[in-house]
């Protein structure tokens, strides 16, 4: 049985950080309101014309350098990101150009938020068919081009960045357990509503959200998704070693993490640096874990996204 692993993660931030004081010059907002409200701190911040495929290109290459292979090794590009860098060709396949690479298959996935676990889950299913040996699997987002700046109650919540994983073919398991679902009728509690027609973006191309609504579904679907997920494989809870739920607040992650039972210890948080980075918060959180040591081989580790569409879903994995 051929099953799918992760030996590598990668991550990039732009360099440009924004903290939530100097964000509160433009805007009427607080550093006390936005740590207690979410536990941010700062956010990065891309550069005029620093796009997506740049992101994920210095994410990929540490990937890939951390799992011991070359460019030329990869078969399949997956990227998750909501904001690629034209209508298309996608981001994948500008970013397989960048890499050099000159074979296989490149796609974009876009599921919002619950984007990285979507393309895990794809591209998991790829390696197990043997239909591909070593893919990228990259979530990267530019939120900032999106964002209303002067609407307080959601630009202080997100910010930019890429995360990458190297996932191959592999005798032992890696992907245990994936588990994805969708619920188009919430689609309005948060969107990004603009499109291109005729040459110009009708309706309106910025981020708009019902921050409340988003926060209860997102709690109540985040800690079904984890029991159902483990319990498919027969674990508990407390099995689990590390827990990377999206970054979008810090309070979600502590909520669901109580009602789970699970120790702060294991749950991931880095929305504190890193803001709300969408698609690519969770890979993100997960080469921080790596790096840190929180992550070491053997440990089980459930990765879950949740976000616009609504989509979410959970990978129940063995690092
Ligand atoms: O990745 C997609 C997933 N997204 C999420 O998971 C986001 C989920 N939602 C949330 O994280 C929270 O709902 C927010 C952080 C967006 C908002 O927190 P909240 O505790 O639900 O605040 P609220 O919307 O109920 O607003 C409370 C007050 C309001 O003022 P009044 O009406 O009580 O006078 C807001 O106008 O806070 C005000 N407010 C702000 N004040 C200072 C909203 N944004 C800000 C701000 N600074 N940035």
């Amino acid at each position: 049985m051929t099953y799918s692993r992760i030996t590598g993660t990668g991550s990039c931030l732009p360099e440009r950080v924004l903290t939530n004081e100097e964000l509160s010059r433009t805007v009427d907002t607080s550093d006390a309101w936005i740590v207690e409200r979410t536990g941010i701190r700062q956010r990065h911040i891309a550069a005029d014309g620093e796009f997506v495929s740049d992101l994920a290109l210095r994410a990929s290459r540490h990937a890939l350098e951390a799992a011991g292979r070359k460019p030329e090794d990869v078969d399949l590009i997956i990227l998750a990101t909501s904001t690629p860098d034209m209508v298309f060709p996608s981001s994948a396949c500008l970013l397989q150009a960048k890499l050099g690479v000159t074979r296989g298959a490149a796609f974009d996935v876009q599921a919002v938020c619950s984007g990285f676990v979507y393309a895990l889950a794809t591209a998991d299913l790829y390696i197990k068919s043997g239909a591909h040996k070593c893919a990228l699997v990259v979530g990267a987002e530019v939120f900032s081009r999106i964002l209303d700046w002067k609407d307080r109650g959601t630009c202080v919540l997100f910010g930019d960045g890429a995360g990458a994983i190297v996932l191959e073919a592999s005798d032992e398991p890696g992907i245990l357990e994936s588990q994805l679902h969708a619920d188009g009728r919430h689609a309005k509690i948060l969107n990004t509503p603009g499109h291109v027609c005729g040459g110009s973006v009708l309706g309106d191309p910025t981020l708009k959200m019902d921050g409340q609504a988003v926060f209860k579904l997102a709690v109540r679907v985040l800690e079904e998704s984890a029991r159902a997920t483990l319990g498919a494989r027969g674990f508990a809870v407390a099995d689990l070693d590390a827990y990377i739920a999206h970054q979008a607040n810090v309070r979600i992650i502590s909520f669901v993490g109580k009602r789970l039972g699970l120790p702060d210890s294991k749950c991931i948080v880095t929305v504190d640096r890193h803001a709300n980075t969408s698609a690519a918060s969770i890979p993100l959180a997960l080469d921080v874990a790596v790096r840190d040591g929180r992550v070491k081989p053997g440990h089980l580790v459930l990765l879950q996204g949740v976000g616009g569409g609504f989509t979410w879903g959970s990978v129940l994995l063995r690092y």
